[in-house]
């Protein structure tokens, strides 16, 4: 069996820097045409002068006679000034801003504390139709780790968006029902990326049977009706949800360890997982419009041009590990065969 889709993007993607960098770029040029490449570095891309020097770094890491584009984007701070983020998105340098709130996640310390510090940043990127990225999830010591996201949505998210209902805003790796709901419940101007691995994975996989830290990610995978949620809208042909691999490298180092990073790495087999997602909830025909038309369409660009091929046949034989210079990063491994692969 073949199925032959436009090439999809990858609208929520970690690249790193340096040796990392090097190594987990070939992964997802292969099969993607576009990523959004998210900025939270050590030190984090702010300005438009750190996205300039970031994205030439990436076009010097590319494969030869790769065809793919890193969409660049801001780490937004309590400093950001609003002139600097309209002159990038001007130029086309940059397609859109994130807001970590400060301690969410990893390298978020410099993210944002109030949203009032912000909201010139915010106004400005109304005016100019520029996207807002958010990490949704709450920090607050005394909210449980599960119900961060909706937490997030209540408290900060729909507080902000009467306030500013021109923004146009992707809620990034949605992981909850509550999210799902949310985003239906708006009738314009708000998206969602979804990960392949909060569609094949719930929170038991991480804790059942001994601490699995490769499945172990941010936002954390939620109970299984939270999964089925996530399945439901990726599915669904709905074009609010998209693709957003948020594929997170961490070398085994840094995972298996008594505090291990959060992230989860899946450029590589992404696309064999979705498909046999898709294939699971016979909507094989959608996942053309999850992982190659929506995040297009919301953003505002053309699909890509070319095409890729799926085929069925044979489990793929995905390596356990990438070699990077900086150490083995551990694939992601849904824990049964994968049958289709990219030709
Ligand atoms: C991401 C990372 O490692 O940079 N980790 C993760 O678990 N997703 C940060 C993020 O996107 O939250
Ligand atoms: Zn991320």
């Amino acid at each position: 069996m073949e199925l032959t889709i436009t090439r999809p993007d990858d609208w929520h993607l970690h690249l790193r820097d340096g040796d990392m960098l090097k190594a987990v770029l070939p992964e997802t040029a292969r099969d993607f045409g576009r990523a959004i490449i998210m900025p939270n570095l050590v030190p984090p891309v702010v300005t438009g002068a750190d996205a300039t020097a970031y994205r030439a770094r990436i076009h010097a890491a590319m494969p030869e006679g790769a065809d793919f584009e890193p969409l660049m984007t801001l780490y937004l701070t309590e400093a950001t000034d609003p002139d600097d983020v309209e002159a990038a998105a001007a130029s086309g340098l940059i397609t859109a801003v994130k807001l970590y709130p400060a301690g969410a996640t990893t390298n978020s310390a410099s993210g944002v504390r109030s949203i009032d510090a912000v909201m010139p940043v915010l106004e400005r990127m109304a005016a100019i139709g520029l996207p807002l990225c958010v990490h949704g999830e709450v920090t607050d010591h005394d909210i449980d780790i599960f119900d961060r996201e909706a937490v997030f949505i209540d408290t900060k998210l729909d507080p902000l968006r009467r306030r500013l209902p021109e923004l146009r805003v992707i809620m990034e790796h949605v992981t909850t029902r509550d999210g799902v709901e949310y985003v239906k419940s708006a009738e314009s101007g708000l998206g969602a990326t979804i990960t392949t691995h909060h569609l094949m994975i719930n929170r038991n996989h991480i804790l059942v049977g001994g601490i699995k830290p490769h499945y172990y990610c941010l936002p954390v995978a939620k109970r299984e009706e939270h999964r089925l949620a996530l399945r439901a809208a990726a599915t669904s042909g709905d074009a609010r949800f998209f693709l957003g691999t948020d594929s997170a490298p961490h070398t085994d180092p840094n995972k298996e360890s008594a505090c291990g990073c959060a992230g989860v790495f899946s450029a590589t087999n992404t696309m064999s997982c979705l498909a046999h997602v898709f294939e699971e909830e016979g909507a094989l025909d959608r996942l053309e419009a999850f992982a190659s038309l929506n995040g297009p369409a919301f953003y505002g660009l053309a699909p890509n041009p070319g095409t890729i091929t799926l085929r069925k046949g044979e489990a793929v034989p995905y390596p356990a590990k990438l070699d990077t210079g900086e150490g083995p990063v551990t694939l992601f491994d849904p824990g049964h065969p994968l049958h289709w692969r990219v030709v």
